[in-house]
C-alpha cells in the first residue's frame, strides 16, 4: 500500500508512525511518505525516516498515488480526493459528520478506539498504551504544580508529611496513576463504580474506597455503566469526604457515548484544601470537575483544575513508540496473500474497529 503519515494539528505532538514502524512497513513492500517535521515535536527528525527509507515533502507535495492516511487524531481535512483508507483514533463520537461525509464519498475508515478490550487485542490497544502513559504523567505533573512535596520527609527542621492522592476512575489511566503517586511517596486512596477493580488497587497500595451497591454489567466489555439516583448520592457523599481531605485528585472516570460524569461541584472546589490540584483525564468527555476546560490550567475555588483530554502527548516519544507498535499489530491484520495489499478480511478487530466500507457506515458510525 502507498501510506502518509502528516504532522499532527497542534497542540498534539504525537507523530502515528516512528521510523522504526516506517521501515517495518517497507520491509513488507509498502511505500510510505511522511510530511516535513511529522515527528520533530516527538523528537523523531526527518532524517531518521528518510534512513528508515521513506520518502518525504511538504503536504502540497503528497503522492497522488497514497492509499492509505494513517493519523493519531482525527484530522480536520483530508490531504488528497482519491484516498482509499483513513486509520487512526478517530473518536467517532466527536467527528460524526465529518466521518459519516468521508464514509459516503467511499473511504473505508478504521477507528482503533472502538477496538475490542480482549485479550488478542492487547498489542494493538491504543487506548490502553496511552492512557496508561497519560495516567503516569499526570501525577508527575500535579507533583510539579503542588505546592507540596509527595513523599513524608523528617528533616532537622521537621516532619514533611506525605501528600495525599486521590484517583477517580480506577480504569488504565487510573492505575498507572495510583502505581506513580505511590512511588512518589504519597498516600493514595482510590474510587471506581467497578467493585472488581478492588483488588487492583490494592495491589498496587492503594486504598479502595468502597460504596455499596453499585451495578457492573459483564454485558459491558468491561467498562463502567450509568448508576441509580441512590448509589450516585452516597457515591457523591463519600467522595466529598475523600476530596476534602486530597492535596491532588486525577480523575479519569468515563461511560462510554455519555458525557463524563460530573464528580466534582464548584462547591466541592471552594471547600477542598488551598493549593490543591485536580488532573481532569475526562475533558475531552466534558470532565470530571464543573469548570473543567480542556487544555487549561485555571484556579477555581482553592483548587487549581488542569483539563488534559490527551496527557499522553507530553510524552510524545515514548507515546508515538507505543502507538506505532499498536499499529503494526494492528496493519498485520490487514494483510492478505498479495504482497504489500491491505484487505479488511473478517477478523472480528477489523470488525470492530471498521466505521466504513464501500461507501456504506457501520459500526459506531451507523
Ligand atoms: P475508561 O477510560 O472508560 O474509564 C475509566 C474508569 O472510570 C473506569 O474504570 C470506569 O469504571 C470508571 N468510572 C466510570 N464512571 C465512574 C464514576 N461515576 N465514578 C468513578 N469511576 C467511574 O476505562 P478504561 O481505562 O479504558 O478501561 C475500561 C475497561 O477495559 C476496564 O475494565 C479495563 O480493565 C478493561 N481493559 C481490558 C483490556 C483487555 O482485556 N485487553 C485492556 C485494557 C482495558
Amino acid at each position: 500500500m502507498n501510506i502518509a503519515i502528516l504532522k499532527e494539528a497542534s497542540p498534539e505532538c504525537r507523530v502515528a508512525a516512528t521510523p522504526e514502524l516506517v521501515q517495518a512497513w517497507i520491509t513488507r513492500g509498502h511505500r510510505v511518505w511522511v510530511e516535513t517535521g511529522a515527528g520533530s515535536a516527538a523528537a523523531y527528525p526527518d532524517e531518521a525516516y528518510q534512513n528508515a527509507g521513506a520518502q518525504g515533502g511538504s503536504r502540497t507535495d503528497i503522492p497522488s498515488d497514497t492509499e492509505v492516511l494513517v493519523t493519531v487524531n482525527c484530522p480536520a481535512e483530508l490531504p488528497l480526493p482519491g484516498l482509499r483508507w483513513l486509520i487512526g483514533t478517530l473518536s467517532p463520537a466527536r467527528h460524526r459528520s465529518l466521518l459519516a461525509a468521508w464514509a459516503e464519498s467511499g473511504l473505508s475508515i478504521l477507528s482503533l478506539d472502538a477496538l475490542p478490550r480482549i485479550t488478542r487485542a492487547q498489542n494493538m490497544d491504543v487506548l490502553s498504551s496511552q492512557a496508561s502513559l497519560g495516567g503516569y504523567h499526570a501525577v508527575v505533573e500535579a507533583a510539579a504544580l503542588l505546592p507540596r512535596c509527595f513523599p513524608m520527609m523528617m528533616t532537622a527542621a521537621g516532619t514533611v508529611v506525605p501528600a495525599r492522592v486521590l484517583v477517580i476512575g480506577a480504569g488504565v489511566a487510573g492505575l498507572q496513576a495510583i502505581a506513580t503517586a505511590k512511588r512518589l511517596g504519597a498516600v493514595v486512596a482510590a474510587f471506581d463504580t467497578r467493585p472488581s477493580v478492588k483488588e487492583q488497587v490494592e495491589s498496587l497500595g492503594g486504598q479502595f474506597i468502597e460504596v455499596e451497591g453499585a451495578v457492573e454489567d459483564r454485558q459491558a466489555g468491561g467498562y463502567a455503566v450509568e448508576q441509580s439516583e441512590d448509589y450516585r448520592q452516597r457515591q457523591q457523599e463519600r467522595l466529598n469526604e475523600e476530596l476534602l481531605k486530597a492535596d491532588v485528585v486525577i480523575t479519569t472516570a468515563q461511560i462510554p457515548g455519555q458525557r463524563a460524569p460530573v464528580l466534582i461541584s464548584s462547591a466541592m472546589l471552594a471547600r477542598m484544601k488551598a493549593g490543591s490540584v485536580v488532573m481532569d483525564l475526562a475533558a475531552a468527555g466534558g470532565g470530571n470537575c464543573e469548570g473543567t476546560v480542556d487544555g487549561q490550567n485555571i484556579r477555581l475555588g482553592q483548587a487549581l483544575v488542569c483539563g488534559r483530554s490527551a496527557p499522553a502527548s507530553a510524552k510524545a516519544q515514548d507515546a508515538s513508540r507505543m502507538y506505532s507498535k499498536n499499529l503494526l499489530a494492528f496493519t498485520a491484520l490487514l494483510e492478505t496473500e498479495e504482497p504489500a495489499k491491505w484487505d479488511l478480511g473478517r477478523d472480528e478487530i477489523v470488525t470492530a474497529c471498521c466505521l466504513a466500507h464501500d461507501g456504506k457506515k457501520q459500526g459506531l458510525l451507523a
